[in-house]
């Protein structure tokens, strides 16, 4: 399976306001030429760090180092539903189907801090 690098767009560089909990996902700044974005926290309520991860349809991200593991609220944008994996590469081990709003208390759940790699189909 082909390792494909982890595509990170700082949420400073789009714009993100950070404060909407109820959106976590904007989409104001959309110059650049990903499909869309999964918006990720290490903590709950869309705390700790956070960031918009771009992705394309289909393909699989291994989450950036500082989110191995790490993540504790997950947003994928409307329109798309993103399963999320505990191991690197999208290969096996327990899944998390995600689709808007997603979730923000993941500490409730199996998937608090285990989660590895992404990918994401238009629903
Ligand atoms: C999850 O985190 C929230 C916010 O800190 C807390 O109120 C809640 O009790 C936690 N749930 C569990 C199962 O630890």
């Amino acid at each position: 399976m082909q390792l494909k690098a982890s595509l990170v767009i700082p949420a400073t560089a789009l714009g993100f306001a950070g404060t909407a909990a109820a959106s976590p996902i904007t989409f104001e700044a959309r110059e650049t030429a990903m499909d869309d974005y999964l918006y990720v926290c290490t903590d709950v309520d869309w705390s700790g760090i956070c960031q918009n991860l771009g992705f394309f349809a289909g393909e699989c991200y291994n989450f950036p180092a500082e989110f191995q593991e790490d993540i504790s609220s997950i947003g994928p944008p409307q329109g798309w539903e993103c399963v999320i994996y505990d191991n690197y590469n999208c290969d096996g081990g327990y899944d998390l189907y995600a689709v808007y709003p997603g979730n923000a208390y993941l500490n409730e759940t199996d998937y608090n801090d285990v989660l590895s790699s992404f990918v994401c189909t238009r629903t």
